[in-house]
């Protein structure tokens, strides 16, 4: 089978093109459109944007170059990339990555169904309206109600095994070439649209005009949650793919061509959502429902809005899966490298497990709304512990390993092509061996 042999022989990318658009697929989703609004909307606007600009550029840039590194060098998933550059004592560091990844997954579809509920009801004519109140009841309607938030969630996650069972070339890579270009253009037709409805223009200096006074520590604590989460790093999931990119490829610029097309998909993303929510009146401090409800509004006030909401919301699915199969991806290539099992039985096996662990997420809207531990539901728990702790501390953990223990490995894979790139991996090493693991241990510390 096509599928059992791309698992097996690396690299699997068809072209360096292939290869930054699947990363970028898998950076760009939920992170960028869903949550990078309602957080921003949270944490002071543009001041925010900033602070967030800031960490991808810098210690987001130098991770992804460092995880790529390591996922080429090695030839493995995470689990096993750590376990050959960094030897016996990493293993369990290395899988850190692997079951934040699978965790990450539960909650991830449960939103990913969302959409897809929401694309299957703007279909049928039944999400637009300008009513914010009818928006906001149908919203909760939907999370609230057991079976089918587990049967969105079901869905979305087939969806998404679906492509993880084509292999890297046939499935994510295809997809990924198809759908991520379309997905800019629409973001860019829809935030015309928006930012033109009176008032928006005031939600686009919300986000843009630097506020100062509003940066605080929680403003930096969760932007680089925000930043390991939306540049996928912290969960293997750079390192896997890595792992499929051709010796001659150059790196760091990979890295650097997916972090510019994730920020400009951020600041997009807020573009798409938080205008349109100020010329409604509706609060874009709402949370994680903004995206649901703010925006079935705005097509209520465009010609053909029935269509276009079709349209918004088949592209945020697009952006879900083109990041789901990363995860999933993850998975499966620890049970091919670890367990020699077929892409078939470690596809579906992480499916079921995924299944499984989105239960709670799924049903924290509705009746598992009141079982909380440390004051948060299962849904945001699994967020917060997986953002929040985990990925940092993979974080500090691939710093580590790339920044001293194998950083000739890196270094070396850095280099394939521009041979003088002294400054820049000066630069570079120097970020991610002394900055990345103090700022990071900082942050964690703190805001645990
Ligand atoms: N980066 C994705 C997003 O922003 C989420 C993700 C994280 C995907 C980690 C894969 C790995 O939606």
């Amino acid at each position: 089978m096509a599928a059992t042999a791309s698992a097996t022989t690396s690299p699997a990318f068809s072209s360096r093109l292939g290869f930054i658009l699947s990363s970028a697929g898998s950076a760009i989703g939920l992170g960028c459109i869903w949550k990078f609004p309602y957080m921003a909307a949270q944490n002071g606007g543009s001041a925010f944007f900033m602070v967030y600009l800031l960490l991808a550029m810098t210690l987001g840039l130098a991770l992804m170059s460092v995880e790529m590194a390591l996922g080429r060098a090695s030839g493995s998933g995470v689990a096993g990339a750590f376990l050959k550059l960094g030897g016996p004592r990493w293993r369990w560091l290395g899988r850190l990555p692997m079951i934040t990844a699978f965790i990450i997954m539960g909650f991830y579809c449960v939103v990913g169904g969302w959409s897809l509920a929401y694309l299957f009801k703007s279909l049928l004519g039944q999400v637009v309206s300008n009513d914010a109140g009818l928006l906001a009841d149908r919203f909760s309607a939907l999370i609230s109600n057991p079976w089918q938030a587990i049967a969105w969630h079901a869905g979305f996650l087939g969806l998404s095994a679906f492509i993880v069972l084509g292999g890297v070339q046939q499935g994510i890579e295809k997809m990924s070439r198809w759908l991520m270009p379309m997905l800019f253009i629409l973001m860019l037709v829809l935030i015309v649209r928006g930012v033109t409805l009176p008032g928006a223009m005031a939600g686009v200096e919300f986000l843009l005009v630097p506020d100062f006074s509003k940066l605080g520590f929680d403003t930096v604590l969760a932007a680089l949650g925000l930043a390991f989460f939306s540049l996928s790093l912290g969960m293997g999931a750079m390192v896997t793919y890595g792992a499929y990119l051709d010796a001659g490829s150059d790196l760091p610029a990979s890295a650097g061509w997916v972090v510019a097309l994730t920020l400009v998909a951020c600041l997009l993303g807020g573009l798409l959502v938080i205008p349109p929510a100020f010329a409604m009146g509706l609060d874009p401090q709402s949370g994680p429902g903004l995206t649901f409800i703010s925006m079935p509004s705005i097509f209520a006030h465009m010609p053909a809005g029935d269509l276009f909401a079709a349209l918004f919301f088949a592209l945020l699915l697009v952006a879900a899966l083109t990041s789901s199969v990363s995860l999933l991806e993850v998975c499966a290539r620890f049970a091919i490298d670890e367990f020699g099992m077929s892409r078939r039985r470690a596809v579906l096996g992480f499916t079921l497990g995924m299944f499984l662990v989105g239960i709670p997420a799924a049903l924290s809207f509705g009746v598992w709304k009141d079982a909380t531990l440390f004051g948060r539901n299962a849904f945001d728990l699994m967020d917060y512990a997986t953002s929040n702790v985990m990925l940092p501390v993979s974080g500090i953990a691939t710093a580590i390993l790339g920044g001293w223990f194998c950083w000739r490995t890196v270094a070396s894979q850095m280099r394939q092509r521009a041979g003088s790139r002294r400054v820049l991996l000066a630069v570079g090493r120097v970020i991610v061996a002394m900055v990345a693991p103090v700022a990071i241990a900082v942050i964690l510390v703190r805001g645990v």
